[in-house]
C-alpha cells in the first residue's frame, strides 16, 4: 500500500469550502486506484488563526509541515481581519520560499464541457511556468523619506540561478510537450533585470536545440493570450509576470475558478504545495457556490506529481465528463452548488 501524507491548510474563505470537496474526491481516487492511501493532517492556519495568536502559523509550523509528502492549500487572505500582505507573507508567501519552492506550474487549456469567453477559441493547451520564489516579490526595500516627499523603493531580486533554473524548467516541460517556450519580458522598459532576463534566456536554449523558441513583452504577450492562445505551448515568466498572466489564462479558460497550480520544490528537501490559482473570494464565501474545479484539478496535478498518472488522468477525465453533463457552479455559467459539482465528478470516477 502506497500512503501519501497530506498536510491540509484549508486556509480562509472558500479554501474552507473548497479543500474538503477535493479531500473527498481523493477518497475516491484512493478505493478505485486500491493501493493508495492519503492520510492527512489538518493544520487551521488562516487569517482567525493570526486574530487569536498573533501569528499565521505557530513558530514550529512549518517542521510540522516538512514530513508531509505535499502540502494541500486552499486560499489565504481574508482583509477584513488581516491586512493582506501580513495574511500571505505570514503563511502562503512563507511555506514557497522557506521550502524552496521555487517554481509554480500553472496550465491553462480548454476543458471539455466548460465555454471560453473568447468569441472563436481554438484549442489552447499552455502551461505556465512562473518563478516562485524572487523577482518582483522581494522584501528589499521600504520608504525613504516621509510626507509629501515620501519615496518607497521595491527592489527586484533577479539571480543566475533563480531564472536559469526556472528558464531550464520551461525546457524540458516543452521537450515533453510540443516544443514551444515563450519568454515573457520587458526588456524595453525594465533596463536593468529584464535585459538580464533575455540574456539568460537565449543562453539557456542554446543546449535545446529542438526546442523552438520566441520572446515576447509582456504587454503584447498579455493581449496575445486573448488574440491567439493556441499559439503557446510552455511560457515562462518572472514571479509578477506569471502571476498575471496566470488570472489571464484562468479567464481564457471559463473562470478563476477552476485553474490548478503546483509550487514545485526541486531539490527534494522540503515537500511541493499545491493551491488553486484563485484566492478565498470573500465576496462568495459562505454561499455553497464557490468552484470547486479549481481545487480538484489541483489534486489532479498533486496526484502527477506522486507519480500517479493514470489517477491524475482519470481525474480530469471525471471533471469534464461531470462539466459536459452540465453540473456547473455559477462563474461558469451553472446553478449547481459547490458539493453537487464534487458528487458529479465522484459520481463519473465510480462510472470509469
Ligand atoms: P479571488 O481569486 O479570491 O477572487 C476574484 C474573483 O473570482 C471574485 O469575484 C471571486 O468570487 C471569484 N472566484 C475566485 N475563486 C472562485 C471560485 N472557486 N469559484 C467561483 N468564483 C471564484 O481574488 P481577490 O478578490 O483578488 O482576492 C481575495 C483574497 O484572496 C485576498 O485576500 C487575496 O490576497 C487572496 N488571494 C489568495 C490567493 C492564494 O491564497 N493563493 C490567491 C489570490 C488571492
Ligand atoms: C497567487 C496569488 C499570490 C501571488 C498572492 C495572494 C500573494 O495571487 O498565488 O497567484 O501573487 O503569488
Ligand atoms: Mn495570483
Amino acid at each position: 500500500m502506497k500512503q501519501m501524507e497530506l498536510a491540509v491548510i484549508p486556509g480562509d474563505g472558500i479554501g474552507k469550502e473548497v479543500v474538503p470537496e477535493a479531500l473527498r474526491v481523493l477518497d475516491v481516487i484512493a478505493e478505485i486506484h486500491g493501493g493508495l492511501k492519503f492520510s492527512s493532517t489538518h493544520h487551521p492556519w488562516s487569517s482567525e488563526y493570526y486574530v487569536e495568536h498573533g501569528e499565521m502559523m505557530p513558530k514550529d509550523g512549518l517542521s510540522q509541515l516538512t514530513q508531509s509528502d505535499a502540502v494541500f492549500l486552499g486560499a489565504v487572505g481574508d482583509p477584513a481581519l488581516v491586512a493582506d500582505h501580513i495574511s500571505l507573507g505570514g503563511l502562503l508567501l512563507k511555506i514557497r520560499r522557506e521550502f524552496e519552492q521555487v517554481i509554480n506550474i500553472r496550465p491553462a487549456k480548454q476543458l471539455k464541457g466548460i465555454v471560453s469567453p473568447l468569441a472563436n477559441p481554438r484549442d489552447f493547451d499552455i502551461m505556465i511556468v512562473r518563478e516562485n520564489s524572487e523577482g518582483e516579490y522581494s522584501s528589499i526595500g521600504g520608504s525613504v523619506h516621509s510626507g509629501e516627499d515620501e519615496i518607497v523603493i521595491q527592489n527586484a531580486v533577479f539571480t543566475k540561478k533563480g531564472v536559469s533554473r526556472v528558464i531550464q524548467y520551461a525546457f524540458e516541460l516543452a521537450q515533453q510537450r510540443s516544443g514551444r517556450v515563450t519568454s515573457a519580458t520587458k526588456s524595453n522598459g525594465i533596463v536593468h533585470s529584464m535585459p538580464f532576463w533575455d540574456e539568460v534566456f537565449k543562453e539557456v536554449s542554446t543546449n535545446y536545440k529542438n526546442v523552438q523558441t520566441n520572446s515576447e513583452h509582456i504587454d503584447a504577450l498579455s493581449a496575445f493570450f486573448i488574440t491567439k492562445p493556441q499559439t503557446m505551448d510552455v511560457v515562462v515568466a518572472s514571479n509578477l509576470f506569471g502571476d498575471i498572466l496566470s488570472d489571464i489564462g484562468a479567464a481564457i479558460m471559463g473562470s478563476i475558478g477552476i485553474a490548478p497550480a503546483g509550487n514545485i520544490n526541486l531539490n527534494g528537501k522540503y515537500p511541493s504545495m499545491f493551491e488553486p490559482v484563485h484566492g478565498s473570494a470573500p465576496d462568495i464565501f459562505g454561499k455553497g457556490i464557490a468552484n470547486p474545479i479549481g481545487q480538484i484539478w489541483t489534486a489532479k496535478m498533486m496526484l502527477d506529481h506522486f507519480g500517479e498518472l493514470e489517477m491524475g488522468t482519470l481525474l480530469l477525465e471525471a471533471i469534464e465528463s461531470s462539466m459536459q453533463s452540465g453540473i456547473k457552479t455559477a462563474d461558469i455559467g451553472g446553478s449547481s452548488s459547490t458539493s453537487e459539482v464534487t458528487d458529479e465528478i465522484i459520481a463519473n470516477l465510480r462510472n470509469k
